[in-house]
C-alpha cells in the first residue's frame, strides 16, 4: 500500500504542476491580447511564469492531503494558484500609462468639430443682400419730385420760357446757373454757328444734361423765306446735325428767325417732323437791354399757357431772369418746356405752326 500511495503522490504532482503552468500561461497571454503592444508586455508573462513554477514547491506539501478519490480531479489547487498569477496585475498599471497615450489621440476628434464652426463664416456672404436693399430705399427719394405745383383752389397754369440765338458762353453759363437754382427747366433755340467756338458748344452740352430742352434757330439766322430749297435746307439739316453730334438728340422744334416763315419752310420743317414754335410774349429785351423793363414786361403780359420769348445773348436778360421766374412762380404758374407746354393740349405736329399752348 505504501507504494502506492507513493505513486498518487507523484500523480497529484503532475496534475497540480500542469495545472499551474496553464494558469500561468493563460494569465500571461491574456495580458499579452489585453494591451497589445508585443514585446514589452510577454516580460511581466514571463515573469509570472517563473513565479509560479518556483512556488510549486512550496505548493505541493499543502496538496499533500490525500482525503482524495483516485478518480476526482480537484479543483482547489488550481483556485490557490490563482493568488500566483496576480504579479502579473503590476503590469497592468505599466499598461494603464500607455493607454493615456491612446486616449490623446481622441482629442484630435473633438478639435474637428470646432472647424464645423467656422462654416458659419460663409454666412457673410449674407451680407451683401443687405447692401442691395439700401438702393431700393433711394429710389422713394425721386417718386416725391413728380408732384410738381397742384394750385390748392385755382387751377393750374402753365407757362413756357424761351431763349434764342445763343449758346453764348459768357451769358448762357450764367442763365444755367439761375435756371437750376430756382429748379426751372427753359427752352433753348440756338443757332449752330456758334457751336464752332468750344466754349459754346459746352455750354450747350451743360443745357442738355441739366434737362432743359434744345430747339434749331438754323445755323446763322437768315430769313428763312428768302433762301433757295437747297440753302434752307442746309440751313435745317446742319443745325439739327450740330446739335446732334453734341447733345445725342435731333431737335424737334424750329424757331424761324424773325418768325419768319411761309409754306415752303413749313413743308421743309414737316420733312424733318419739326414744328414751329413762335411766341405770345415778345420782352423785346434786345431792344430794350433793360432788366427792369423785362422784368415789368414779362409781370404785367404773362398769361396762362402762354411762350415767352427772350435772348441769352444778352446779359441784362440774364440780370432779369431769376426775378422774371420768381414773379411766375409766385403768380402761381408752373414753368415748363415748350414740348410740355404743347403736350397738355396737343401732340405737336410736323409742319404746324404755335405761338403758345392755347
Ligand atoms: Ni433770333
Amino acid at each position: 500500500m505504501g507504494k502506492r500511495k507513493k505513486i498518487r503522490d507523484v500523480y497529484w504532482r503532475f496534475v497540480v504542476l500542469l495545472a499551474l503552468f496553464s494558469a500561468a500561461a493563460f494569465a500571461g497571454v491574456f495580458a499579452n491580447f489585453e494591451n497589445k503592444l508585443g514585446a514589452q508586455d510577454a516580460l511581466p508573462t514571463a515573469g509570472g511564469i517563473i513565479a509560479a513554477v518556483t512556488a510549486v514547491p512550496a505548493l505541493l506539501p499543502t496538496v499533500k492531503p490525500a482525503s482524495v478519490t483516485p478518480g476526482m480531479f480537484l479543483p482547489p489547487p488550481v483556485i490557490s494558484a490563482s493568488p500566483l498569477v496576480s504579479p502579473s496585475p503590476p503590469p497592468s498599471p505599466t499598461l494603464s500609462s500607455p493607454a493615456p497615450t491612446l486616449s490623446p489621440t481622441p482629442p484630435p476628434t473633438p478639435t474637428p468639430t470646432p472647424i464645423p464652426s467656422p462654416t458659419p463664416i460663409p454666412s457673410p456672404t449674407l451680407i451683401p443682400p443687405s447692401p442691395t436693399t439700401p438702393p431700393p430705399s433711394q429710389p422713394p427719394a425721386p417718386s416725391p419730385s413728380p408732384p410738381t405745383d397742384p394750385p390748392p383752389g385755382a387751377e393750374a397754369k402753365y407757362i413756357a420760357i424761351t431763349f434764342d440765338d445763343g449758346p453764348a458762353h459768357k451769358t448762357t453759363d450764367r442763365l444755367l446757373d439761375i435756371l437750376r437754382d430756382n429748379d426751372v427747366k427753359a427752352t433753348f433755340f440756338v443757332q449752330a454757328y456758334h457751336l464752332k467756338d468750344p466754349a459754346n458748344a459746352k455750354t450747350l452740352a451743360r443745357m442738355a444734361e441739366d434737362g432743359h430742352e434744345i430747339g434749331s434757330h438754323t445755323w446763322n439766322h437768315p430769313y428763312l423765306t428768302k433762301l433757295s430749297a437747297e440753302s434752307l435746307a442746309a440751313q435745317l439739316d446742319d443745325t439739327n446735325a450740330a446739335i446732334a453730334e453734341i447733345t445725342g438728340v435731333v431737335p424737334t422744334l424750329l424757331r424761324p428767325p424773325y418768325g419768319d416763315y411761309n409754306d415752303t419752310v413749313r413743308a421743309a420743317a414737316a420733312e424733318r417732323g419739326m414744328s414751329l414754335i413762335l411766341w405770345n410774349v415778345d420782352t423785346r429785351d434786345w431792344q430794350s437791354k433793360n432788366a427792369n423793363a423785362i422784368i415789368k414786361h414779362v409781370k404785367k403780359h404773362a398769361n396762362d399757357r402762354a411762350v415767352i420769348l427772350m435772348h441769352d445773348i444778352h446779359s441784362s436778360t440774364v440780370d432779369a431772369a431769376d426775378a422774371v421766374i420768381k414773379n411766375l412762380v409766385e403768380d402761381g404758374y408752373t414753368l415748363v418746356t415748350v414740348s410740355e407746354l404743347l403736350k397738355l393740349k396737343y401732340e405737336p405736329a410736323p409742319g404746324a405752326v404755335y405761338n403758345s399752348g392755347k
